[in-house]
């Protein structure tokens, strides 16, 4: 039961961040965060899917989570802040990541899209000085990208978003 208890403590940790990473498909804008800056490459540094609105969207609702959460774990205001800006780095990172391999903004990037606010999120909790075992980051690896996938498939249906993924 340890693990039952380990693995919600762990998705408790990890909400903030959730919320901050679903946030900018509702509260995207139209500022390109890397102000339509290209890479030596000659492709677009990141790309026109990540906004000013919808990274200051994200870390202000992942944080105001972590604020509501804290009423009964007052740490959680903080560590909400922390993991918010870490799913927002991720999430950043992997587009860089994406225009490198020239795929398109919106392109399907497996796992890599799925995952990258988690691994944010994870180094951020590290930072903060919360580690987990390999086999329950696994555990919440597995339930946080099925949750991304879901949710991003509802704001598909509801016509929120372009594509599913
Ligand atoms: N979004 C935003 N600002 C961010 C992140 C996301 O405005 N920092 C909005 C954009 O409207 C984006 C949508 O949320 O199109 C979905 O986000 P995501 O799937 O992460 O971006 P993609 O458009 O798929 O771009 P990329 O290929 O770079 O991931
Ligand atoms: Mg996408």
């Amino acid at each position: 039961m340890a693990v039952v208890g380990d693995l919600i403590e762990g998705l408790l940790l990890l909400l903030p961040a959730m919320v901050a990473n679903a946030t900018p498909v509702v509260a995207g804008g139209r500022t390109p965060v890397d102000m339509g800056l290209t890479f030596l490459d000659g492709r677009r540094l990141l790309g026109k899917g990540k906004t000013w609105e919808g990274l200051f969207a994200g870390i202000a609702a992942g944080t105001a989570a972590g604020a509501l959460l804290s009423l009964y774990r007052p740490e959680l205001l903080f560590i909400g802040f922390g993991v918010s800006v870490g799913a927002m780095t991720g999430d950043l990172v992997a587009s860089f990541i994406k225009r490198r391999f020239n795929m398109e903004s919106g392109a399907p990037a497996p796992v890599l899209d799925q995952l990258n606010f988690y691994v944010g999120a994870v180094v951020a909790l590290y930072l903060m000085g919360y580690q987990f075992t390999f086999s329950l980051l696994v555990i919440l690896a597995i339930v946080s990208g099925s949750l991304h996938l879901l949710t991003n498939i509802i704001a598909y249906i509801l016509g929120w978003k372009e594509h599913p993924w």
